[in-house]
């Protein structure tokens, strides 16, 4: 190989490196958005980062929950499955419909494509 190309192909996979770790690596589908705004998750959770609770993307890898059981965990969180973080609050006021869709997206994204 040419080391003219070695130089070009280096430079493009650190732009490709760079250009991914500033992006989102998760997409939020717009619907979802909408609710996660809409029923406060988004005050204290991120797609991918952690801020006041863990990133949906660390609970669904860790935990690999089904719909249903975090459905249940947002109307009575169990604090104790996430030592070092402040406890989340119940939310009984989410309704039931949306909560299943947030919580199909959330555990669908530790086998989601990033
Ligand atoms: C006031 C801040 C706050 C809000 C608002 C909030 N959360 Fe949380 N959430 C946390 C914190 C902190 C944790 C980790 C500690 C805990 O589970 O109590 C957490 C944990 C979780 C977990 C993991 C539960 C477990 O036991 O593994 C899920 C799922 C979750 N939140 C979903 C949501 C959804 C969905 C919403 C919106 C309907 C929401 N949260 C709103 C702070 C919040």
């Amino acid at each position: 190989m040419k080391k003219i190309t070695k130089v070009v192909l280096a430079a493009s996979a650190f732009f490709a490196a760079t250009t991914i770790s500033n992006a989102q690596a998760v997409k939020v589908p717009a619907d979802i958005e909408a609710l996660l705004t809409k029923n406060t998750c988004l005050a204290c959770h991120r797609a991918d980062t952690k801020l006041i609770g863990p990133s949906y993307l660390e609970i669904s890898k860790k935990k690999k929950y089904k719909p249903e059981q975090i459905v249940e965990l947002i109307y009575n969180p169990k604090p104790s499955n996430w030592p070092g973080y402040v406890p989340m609050a119940a939310l009984p006021n989410v309704p039931k419909d949306e909560a299943l869709k947030i919580a199909k997206w959330i555990s669908s994204l530790a086998t989601a494509k990033k």
